[in-house]
């Protein structure tokens, strides 16, 4: 696993923008062979969606022919809603690129059926090739999309229950009421992240920091599904200073010192 650390926000968002630009480019995706992208929400990657609009702004990239894949979405609030992934996504990074509407894929939490919902998502992943690079965030209980605490660390596309911490978390977006955050979600499975080919997590501020500790130095566990991330085979984490506050000195000194000429 890499992990990178950069001294705040900005500089991480900017790290992983231009990260994701040079693969775009390096792969010279075609509408035959697009690169497959694995998108998150939440407020950690705002920053890096920034970037990438203005990467295309300033013709550093094309997502012309970038095919992405959500990681998740409520189950039961309307597309409309402005909390939902959907709306998020459009607001934060489709509204402003040039990624056709028909490459875009996010799960449907509005399905009749919502376990054949799961199951065509896999399938649609599976028909565009597999995910070349699957960005994602963290919760402060490490859980990766919405594989809470406890979720099978080989576990495909499904429905989950959400944590009450998870949803005292995101409840800042839903007028500050636990209870009015969607009690369920459809969300890509750990399996699902790690069968791409890449993962690249961000993680800033101090309250990711018992989750960092617990990714890179903590063992694998289904008690934080981002520790799994150690036995992928081409896993980075990009943090900022802030996270770093629960690992040890030595750890954060390793990672500097064999970063250190990697930009
Ligand atoms: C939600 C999302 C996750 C995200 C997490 C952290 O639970 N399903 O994908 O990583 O929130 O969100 P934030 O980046 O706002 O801290």
């Amino acid at each position: 696993m890499r992990v990178i650390i950069e001294p705040n926000y900005e500089k991480l968002s900017q790290w992983a923008a231009d990260y994701v630009v040079n693969k775009i480019n390096a792969a010279k995706p075609t509408a035959e062979k697009p690169f497959v992208l694995g998108l998150p929400t939440g407020s950690s990657p705002i920053g890096m969606y920034k970037a990438l609009v203005q990467a295309v702004k300033d013709g550093r990239v094309s997502f012309k022919n970038v095919v992405t894949f959500n990681m998740d979405e409520y189950v039961n609030l309307p597309e409309e809603h402005p909390e939902s992934y959907h709306s998020f996504m459009a607001k934060n990074l489709f509204d402003h690129i040039d990624c056709p509407k028909e490459n875009i894929h996010l799960l449907n939490g509005n399905a009749e059926d919502l376990a054949a919902e799961c199951a065509h998502y896999e399938q649609m992943i599976q028909e565009a090739g597999g995910i070349d690079l699957f960005i994602g965030g963290i919760g402060p209980d490490g859980h990766i999309a919405f594989n809470e605490p406890g979720s099978s660390l080989t576990s495909r596309t499904r429905q989950k229950t959400l944590t009450t911490d998870t949803r005292v978390a995101n409840s800042r977006f839903f007028g500050g009421d636990p209870e009015s955050v969607p009690a369920t979600a459809l969300t890509v499975g750990v399996g699902t992240v790690m069968s791409a080919k890449e993962v690249l997590i961000l993680c800033n501020g101090h309250n990711k920091s018992r989750a960092l500790q617990a990714a890179i130095e903590g063992p694998v566990t289904q008690m934080w599904t981002i520790s799994v991330l150690q036995m992928h085979e081409h896993g980075i984490i990009v943090c900022d200073e802030a996270a770093c506050e629960c690992i040890t000195h030595g750890t954060y000194k390793y990672f500097k010192d064999i970063e250190k000429d990697n930009l």
